[in-house]
Order: C-alpha cells, then sequence, then structure tokens
C-alpha cells in the first residue's frame, strides 16, 4: 500500500531529526548554538573545497561560500562566552583567553584575505589563501577542541 510506505517514510525522516536533535537537546542552548555556528564553519569549508579541487561545477558559489566563512568567522568570538565550558571544546579557552583570541584573530584574518583573494581578479593566491585559513582551523582546534 503506497500510503503505508509514504508514512513510514515520514516517520523515519522525523525520527532521523529527532534523535539528531534529542543528543543535542541534553546540550545547553549556548553549546548547541556554538555546535550549529560551526557545523555551518565545517559545511562551507566542505563547499570551498570541493569547488576548489573541480569536484563540483560551482566556481561561481565560491565567493557565496568565502563570505559566509568571513561572516562566521567575524562571529566565532562570541561563540565561547564565559560559563559555557563543555562539549569539545577544552578548557583552557577560558583559562588563557589571551592567548586564545589569538586564533580568533588569525581566523578572522585568514577567511578576509581569503574572501578578498576569491573577490580579485587575480587567482594566482587562491591555493595559499585557502592553506592559511585550513590552518587557522586546525591551529584552533590543535590546542583547543578534544579529539
Ligand atoms: C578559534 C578556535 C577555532 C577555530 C579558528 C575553528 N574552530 Fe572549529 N571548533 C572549535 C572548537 C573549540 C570546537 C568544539 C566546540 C564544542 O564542542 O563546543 C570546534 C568544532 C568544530 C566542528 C564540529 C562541530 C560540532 O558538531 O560539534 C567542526 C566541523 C569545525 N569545528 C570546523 C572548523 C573549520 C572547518 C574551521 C576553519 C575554517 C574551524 N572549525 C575553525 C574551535 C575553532
Amino acid at each position: 500500500m503506497p500510503w503505508l510506505a509514504a508514512i513510514s517514510a515520514a516517520i523515519l525522516v522525523f525520527t532521523g531529526v529527532w534523535v539528531e536533535s534529542e543528543e543535542d537537546g541534553d546540550l545547553p542552548p549556548q553549546l548547541q548554538y556554538r555546535h550549529k555556528v560551526m557545523e555551518a564553519v565545517g559545511a562551507h569549508m566542505d563547499g570551498i573545497v570541493a569547488i576548489v579541487r573541480e569536484e563540483v561545477d560551482h566556481s561561481d558559489h565560491l565567493l557565496s561560500h568565502a563570505e559566509a566563512m568571513h561572516g562566521l568567522a567575524k562571529i566565532t568570538p562570541d561563540i565561547f562566552p564565559p560559563g559555557s565550558e563543555g562539549g569539545d571544546a577544552l578548557s583552557e579557552i577560558w583559562e588563557d583567553p589571551e592567548e586564545f583570541s589569538e586564533k580568533l584573530v588569525e581566523f578572522r584574518e585568514a577567511a578576509s584575505h581569503f574572501a578578498d583573494t576569491v573577490r580579485s581578479a587575480d587567482k594566482a593566491d587562491l591555493p595559499a589563501s585557502l592553506r592559511r585559513l585550513g590552518q587557522s582551523c586546525r591551529g584552533c582546534h590543535r590546542s583547543y577542541r578534544k579529539r
């Protein structure tokens, strides 16, 4: 019966959504928010890499991803307020805010530079600029994220 199949499909879809939100739902809103912002950062990075590697034919999307990344880099300092310790974020973030803020600045500058490079007529700098952006992720994760 086709309608039965449709209903079970819908239940499966909702179950999937529920399971995911239940996992995140155990966390305080500020931590869920941080995860969502970082997932967005990760999703734009995946998009950028797929375009630059020419796995997808969407080079006209590159600037949208680059500008979104720059926007997210600008709000990243706000997603670690005092009292939001937890998740995969290491306590060193709140213990040594000055050193942590260097990572935030490097991320913002790398994202800004990448967006400028995508905007510029001369794309020769693109690989180096993307490498710098990737290093800004790793530089922070290495010191301030679990795993
Ligand atoms: C200034 C530090 C910092 C920078 C820069 C940074 N991240 Fe993160 N990222 C974190 C921390 C800390 C977490 C763990 C957050 C938590 O669990 O609450 C995280 C988590 C993540 C996650 C997992 C999200 C989830 O579901 O929990 C992804 C994906 C991610 N980052 C991608 C990136 C990418 C890609 C970049 C660079 C373009 C980047 N991050 C730059 C600190 C940073």
